[in-house]
């Protein structure tokens, strides 16, 4: 067979497969929202946070080496990160640490985005839940069989 015939076979077998690839599309996809896009969305129940106050528990196991911790006590009732006040770092910073037997944040806090060491946390970790996110008991939206790496990797400072 030439070049040319086998190119033109290619692309009739490709045009002769798409009507069946589009239809078994349109059955499968499944979307959270469901089919009717007209529906009225029902707001997910309301969950509070798991774990107790700052204290009480034991540090969540991580799934992979660079992963944030996720936070394993409750910040309900925590006053809101404003420029003043930020009520993480009054636990996780440097100066308070020890005083209240909390982790201290990482070593990699501390530096800024040319990786130089700073005196105090650098401004880039400042809103800390953007990394770090508290835990509810709720049943995962979608399966994952994501396998992490922390049992071999050491743990990164
Ligand atoms: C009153 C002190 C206190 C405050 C406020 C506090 N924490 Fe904690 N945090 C702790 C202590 C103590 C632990 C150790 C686990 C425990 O006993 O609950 C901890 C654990 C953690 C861990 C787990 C670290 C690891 O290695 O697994 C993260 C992450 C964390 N806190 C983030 C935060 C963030 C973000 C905030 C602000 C929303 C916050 N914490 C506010 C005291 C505090
Ligand atoms: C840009 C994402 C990011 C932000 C923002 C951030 N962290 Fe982290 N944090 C991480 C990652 C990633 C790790 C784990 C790797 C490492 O140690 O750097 C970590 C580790 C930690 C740990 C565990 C330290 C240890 O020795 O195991 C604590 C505690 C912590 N962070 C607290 C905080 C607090 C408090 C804030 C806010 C002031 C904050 N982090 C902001 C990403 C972030």
């Amino acid at each position: 067979m030439n070049k040319s015939a086998t190119i033109l076979l290619a692309i009739l077998g490709l045009i002769l497969s798409q009507p069946a690839l589009a239809q078994q599309g349109t059955s499968r996809v499944q979307t959270l929202r469901g089919a009717d896009a007209a529906a009225t969305d029902q707001a997910p129940p309301e969950r509070s946070y798991t774990g107790k106050s700052p204290g009480s528990q034991k540090p969540v196991a991580r799934t992979f080496s660079t992963q944030p911790p996720v936070i394993p006590h409750a910040i309900e009732g925590f006053d809101e990160v404003t420029l003043q006040n930020n009520p993480c770092l009054a636990c996780h910073g440097p100066e308070n640490y020890k005083n209240v037997r909390a982790p201290k944040v990482a070593d990699s806090h501390f530096k800024d985005r040319d990786g130089k060491m700073l005196a105090e946390v650098s401004a880039a970790r400042y809103q800390c839940r953007s990394c770090h996110v508290p835990q509810a008991d709720a049943k995962p939206l979608v399966g994952n069989t994501f396998k992490g790496d922390v049992a071999t990797a050491p743990r990164k400072k």
